[in-house]
């Protein structure tokens, strides 16, 4: 039995990965499943919080008691995390957000013809996760991002946190065989007070509850 310690706690989950369309029936998109978030979520829920799950392109259903905002791209994203994080005493970014959308949405489908295709001119997304962190979030408000690493995770980890300003940073391993679309994770969460505390390979349900012990902490 999970204890209630998230009772009257409002928190914001994001999850999956956005969409940026290059015309009505192309995007630039990326391999995050959702599950990660979708595992904040349930846990989250379990603990007794109040849940606005914000999902990108996941194809899962919605987990039962969540709050859900459906969104495609890093704008919308934005919007949504904006607005969810007015009242929230917590925001964990697990979305995986395009850093890039093509720079011209073209109104009908690019045709094949035969001259050279035409590059693809990209514009910089917000980073969102940058924008609600530090002096940026609401007082008492503990923002947690994610990030994947391959190699050197705790000196790009420990880089990332500070270049962010969150207060907490998951840094999963990724390769081959490890995280996209799979239900086990190993992290290191670094924080802002330079605590670490390594997550040893297992489901991404154990992950959320570390996650959470740590968000309670700093709750006070
Ligand atoms: O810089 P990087 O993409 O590795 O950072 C990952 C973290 O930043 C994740 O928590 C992700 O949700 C967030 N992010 C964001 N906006 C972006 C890119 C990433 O909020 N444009």
């Amino acid at each position: 039995v999970t204890a209630p310690d998230l009772v009257g706690r409002h928190v914001v989950v994001s999850a999956g990965g956005t969409r940026e369309p290059l015309d009505p029936v192309r995007f630039l998109g990326n391999r995050s499943s959702g599950k990660q978030g979708y595992a904040l979520a349930r846990t989250a829920i379990a603990r007794g919080a109040r849940v606005t799950l914000i999902e990108a392109n996941t194809g899962l259903p919605d987990p039962a008691g969540a709050d859900v905002v459906h969104v495609g791209t890093a704008v919308d994203l934005r919007e949504a995390v904006t607005k969810a994080a007015e009242d929230a005493d917590c925001v964990v970014m697990a979305a995986a957000v395009a850093d890039f959308r093509p720079a011209n949405r073209v109104g009908g489908k690019i045709k094949k013809t035969d001259a050279e295709p035409e590059p693809i001119a990209l514009a910089k997304n917000p980073d969102i996760l940058a924008e609600i962190s530090g002096d940026r979030a609401r007082a008492g408000q503990v923002v947690v991002g994610f990030a994947a690493e391959t190699d050197d995770v705790l000196a790009n980890g420990r880089a990332k946190l500070a270049r962010k300003g969150c207060d907490l940073l998951v840094v999963n391993r990724v390769g081959e065989e490890l995280t996209f679309g799979t239900d086990v994770n190993e992290a290191v969460i670094l924080a802002a007070d330079g605590t670490e505390t390594p997550v040893p390979h297992g489901p991404k349900e154990d992950l959320a509850e570390v996650v959470w012990d740590l968000v309670v902490s700093r709750f006070g």
